[in-house]
């Protein structure tokens, strides 16, 4: 199987499990299922899904009923997404190529859709029927921290909103983007190893792979907020210069940007090297993170 067949066959088995964890739209109340579906079926790219399942099978061939567990970074990151949009927070009119949810729902809805899918992830991990409860609680404990306060995707956020318009600083950028997406991608390998049973060196290679993975992206998602189209990206292009965020290119410029996502790309395949075979969809998936163009 060529990587995008790969990636298309484990986003539908994705797609189709939020579709059964998510109640239907037609479910009272209504405006806040349709809103919640609104955003989480718009086209985004799973990667943090993608990254759990191909991290549990390298640990072991195809666990069962790992997507379940993967749908619950995906419902994470969505809240993040919405509520990353909001007036208050960044304020873009555009995500997943479709109009915001606020936009089409209006603020107090996508606050609560956010809310509610956050939620929902960890009802679905209490939820989980092939794993044992000692593991459910270890999925619960590493999706909270990740998205959290301290070192987590909450935290990241908050300075990021704070450092808008201070000095760049490489202190300060390295510490919001560890945190604001960093967090949550390496949780995500963390949580398809975890799943899969890895065991603690396993845990550990895995981890600094999911390091790696995650700074490059966020320093990928940085550089193509300048390079790329609105069309293109299906979210507002230029956003962070205009809000004077505090981004990769900011601090060092694209070029070097680019060369330090390539560096991280490298140092992701160098932590897989006890890995066989099995972790190659995992070095693929590196490679696409830094090589995507949206
Ligand atoms: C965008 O994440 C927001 C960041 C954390 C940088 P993605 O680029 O994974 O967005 P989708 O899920 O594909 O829309
Ligand atoms: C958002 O970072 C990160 C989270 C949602 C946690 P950005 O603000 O850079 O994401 P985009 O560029 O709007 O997707
Ligand atoms: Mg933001
Ligand atoms: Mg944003
Ligand atoms: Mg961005």
């Amino acid at each position: 199987m060529t990587l995008p067949e790969y990636m298309a066959a484990r986003q539908k088995d994705v797609d189709a499990a939020l579709d059964r964890w998510v109640p239907a739209e037609a479910q009272n109340p209504a405006s806040i299922h349709r809103a919640m579906r609104y955003s989480l079926f718009a086209g985004g790219k799973r990667i943090r899904p993608l990254l759990a399942i191909a991290a549990g099978e390298a640990i072991s061939a195809t666990p069962a009923g790992i997507e379940n567990a993967a749908c619950a970074l995906e419902l994470i990151h969505t809240y993040s997404l919405i509520h990353d949009d909001l007036p208050a927070l960044d304020n873009d009119d555009l995500r997943r190529g479709r109009p915001t949810c606020h936009k089409v729902f209006g603020d107090a809805m996508a606050i609560l859709a956010g809310d509610a899918l956050l939620t929902l992830a960890f009802e679905v991990l209490a939820k989980l029927e092939h794993t044992s409860a000692e593991r459910r609680v270890d999925l619960v404990r590493e999706l909270a921290c990740a998205s959290g306060t301290v070192g987590g995707m909450i935290g990241g956020q908050v300075n990021d909103i704070q450092g808008e318009g201070r000095p760049p600083t490489a202190e300060l950028l390295e510490s919001i983007h560890r945190a604001k997406t960093g967090a949550l991608l390496r949780s995500s390998v963390r949580f398809g190893a975890i799943y899969a049973g890895a065991d603690a060196a396993q845990l550990t290679a895995l981890t600094k792979f999911g390091e790696h993975v995650g700074l490059a992206f966020q320093i990928v998602d940085d550089v193509l907020d300048v390079e790329q189209s609105s069309e293109q990206l299906g979210k507002t292009a230029g956003k962070d210069a205009a809000q004077k965020k505090i981004t990769f290119p900011a601090v060092y410029g694209i070029e070097r940007s680019r060369a330090m996502a390539e560096e991280e790309r490298m140092a992701a395949h160098s932590a897989l090297h006890t890995f066989d075979g099995r972790a190659d969809r995992l070095r693929q998936l590196a490679d696409l993170v830094v090589r995507r163009s949206a």
